[in-house]
């Protein structure tokens, strides 16, 4: 199979996942745009989504498939999103499209956040991967020397803004033994917004796309 059969194989998974009548959260990324695909099949089962890009409300309603505010909803049965990185534990690291602060607000709300990969994500330790960090504009220099002296080497991502109007540092070579330490000492940099470790809140469940077939990993 090849990356992309994986990813359609997983985001087809995802919806058994999604349950007549709810409103189902959708992440952002080539994985999510065949989860949205799937989910065009299924669209009259559901009630609505929540999108955590504009990338994927174009997506979504090119499909004819209802977008709402969160700020209107209080309640969301399942996320289906894909990640960059993951461990055996869920752990991840997301952000590759840019789209984290919304996909970390999704995924808090989700009472289940499903994340759906091939099996090049699954990593023994968190890094590789350059992690994402989204910054307000202003604070660009300073949180870059903060990180620095975390160990980090971050990278401004050029010509890219967010959805929120920020800038993206991607971090190489912070070492990241301890996700959940490290997401919490990055929040309290002053002018983060917010960064794409997903350990606090990790996956509660984990699709992932192998020649075999799909493989579903469950921490609880
Ligand atoms: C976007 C993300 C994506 O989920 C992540 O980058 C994986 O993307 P893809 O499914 O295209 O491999 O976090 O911000």
């Amino acid at each position: 199979m090849t990356q992309d059969e994986k990813k359609q194989a997983v985001a087809r998974a995802a919806l058994e996942f999604v349950e007549a009548g709810t409103i189902v959260g959708v992440g952002t990324g080539s994985t999510a745009n065949y989860f949205i695909d799937a989910l065009a099949e299924i669209k009259h089962k559901v009630d609505g989504t929540i999108a955590s890009s504009e990338e994927s409300a174009r997506r979504l309603q090119a499909h004819g498939i209802r977008v709402m505010d969160l700020n209107s909803v209080s309640e969301m049965a399942v996320y289906v999103d894909g990640a960059d990185e993951s461990t055996k534990h869920l752990c991840l690291i997301k952000g590759g499209g840019g789209a984290l602060t919304r996909e970390k607000i999704v995924a808090a709300v989700a009472d289940k956040f499903v994340c759906v990969v091939d099996d090049t994500k699954l990593v023994d330790r968190l890094g590789v991967f350059p992690l994402p960090v989204e910054v307000i504009p202003m604070a660009r220099s300073y949180v870059a020397r903060r990180i620095v002296r975390m160990g980090g080497q971050p990278e401004l991502r050029q010509g890219f803004t967010t959805d929120n109007g920020n800038v993206i540092l991607d971090v190489h070579n912070l070492d990241i033994l301890e996700p959940a330490k490290i997401e919490s000492e990055l929040n309290q940099i002053t002018g983060v917004v917010c960064n794409g470790l997903f350990a606090r809140r990790p996956a509660d469940v984990l699709l992932v796309g192998r020649d075999s077939g799909v493989e579903t990993l469950q921490i609880h």
